[in-house]
């Protein structure tokens, strides 16, 4: 357990301990810095030349197995997977979720909750038109529908999930991780998310198992490590925080419930899958304080910010135009933000989904999140808001599938 009281003395004695990992460690960064510029100049380049930079892929082709397209996604982090669902039963689910939000009377509830979730109150575009929803029939059917299901091991295969003949997570048996609805309005300026990383921020530095995760960046072996070796990564402990991950998720991602596109308010990506080892050996330089990894807090998302982190931030792009039923998905480093301006004509909706394959930490919180679900709660590792609980046609043990009962381990 990370004890908050004396995180600067931790900081800067595990900032001690990872500087000594490495023979010289203003070399090392260097090193990875001309890695990421590169990456950043093509990443320009293609921009410049309006190139897709995400890799894309139809549902129906993924069964194809495309090499080129996965190593691509390696080396991207992140992936568009377009036509998971029929448009025009996804329309119908926005339209659900929309008379479930009124005949519910989220808004009025919403303001005399306002205070509970502080998670994005560092991220300094204010608060997103995020809804703390989780278990409307739409969002529970999205989680349990089979075409997720096989989005989500295609993508857990792109991992490497054994280590000494041994199992790090399952990549065919997918858990769900229940998470919020975004809905944006049109015109709307002042609620974006500027660029962070989820699933702990100061942990990434001194919690062990995200040091066992990242040793080979900090003992000047960057060229050998990989972002999709899951070794470790189910060993990490993050800080008790409401809104904080405390899952394993192979990748971030939503489902788009409305088109939308570059503009309208939506998702942005730094499309590098190694870009933590910039971040992780920034903070080590001589100019940074030595209580301070790069401004991150402790229990808010990671910060990626133009004092510290301006070579990366050349490098966000938003993602392309999607219409209903398309689906993005980002590793669980890859930086990512709202844009803070929706400039386009409709409402820019999504379902957020995340892909936690079996592994002891993920059914550990799914059993606690089960538990939620049964009470119409929200679920452990998002503020204790429980919009809920008396809501008229909330998803029940009665409407899960027997797919969707295993997933939430019921
Ligand atoms: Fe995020």
């Amino acid at each position: 357990m990370i004890d908050l009281d004396n995180i600067e003395e931790i900081i800067t004695q595990e900032k001690n301990y990872l500087k000594n990992k490495s023979k010289n460690y203003v070399k090392n960064f260097l090193e990875i810095e001309k890695f990421i510029s590169d990456e950043i100049i093509n990443i320009e380049e293609l921009n410049k030349q309006n190139e897709n930079i995400i890799p894309e892929v139809k549902f129906n082709d993924l069964k194809l197995n495309l090499k080129d397209l996965t190593s691509e996604v390696k080396k991207r982090g992140c992936i568009v997977i377009r036509d998971v669902f029929d448009d025009d039963l996804i329309t119908q689910m926005n339209k659900d979720l929309e008379q479930y939000i009124e005949e519910n009377n989220y808004y009025e509830d919403q303001k005399k909750k306002a205070d509970i979730d502080k998670y994005f109150s560092d991220l300094k575009s204010g608060k997103p038109q995020i809804f703390g929803l989780y278990w409307s029939k739409p969002q529970v059917n999205i989680r349990q529908s089979i075409e997720l299901d096989a989005v989500k091991k295609w993508l857990n295969q792109l991992w490497t999930y054994k280590q000494n003949n041994e199992l790090i997570f399952d990549p065919n048996h997918e858990l769900v991780y229940a998470d919020r609805v975004r809905r944006r309005e049109p015109g709307d300026s002042t609620l974006g998310l500027s660029p962070h990383c989820d699933a702990g921020s100061v942990e990434r530095w001194i919690d062990k198992g995200y040091q066992a995760v990242y040793e080979k960046i900090f003992a000047d072996n960057f060229n050998e490590y990989d972002p999709f070796d899951a070794a470790n990564r189910n060993k990490t402990k993050e800080i008790e925080s409401p809104a904080v991950s405390h899952v394993f998720r192979t990748f971030q991602g939503w489902v788009a419930l409305t088109e939308q596109g570059p503009g309208d308010g939506t998702l942005q990506l730094i499309p590098i899958a190694k870009s933590m080892a910039y971040i992780l050996t920034r903070a080590l330089l001589d100019d940074v304080d030595e209580k301070d990894l790069c401004s991150s807090m402790p229990a808010r998302a990671l910060s990626v910010n133009s004092k510290y982190h301006s070579l990366l931030l050349r490098g966000l792009v938003s993602i392309p135009k999607m219409n209903p039923g398309d689906t993005v998905w980002w590793h669980p480093d890859v930086v990512h933000a709202v844009e803070d301006h929706h400039k386009g004509k409709g409402y820019s909706n999504v379902v957020y989904v995340g892909s936690t394959p079996y592994c002891e930490k993920n059914l550990a919180y799914v059993k606690k999140q089960s538990q939620k679900f049964l009470e119409g709660k929200s679920p452990p590792d998002f503020a204790a808001e429980d919009y809920e609980v008396t809501y008229k046609n909330r998803a029940t043990i009665t409407d899960l599938t027997s797919l969707g009962k295993k997933q939430l381990a019921l």
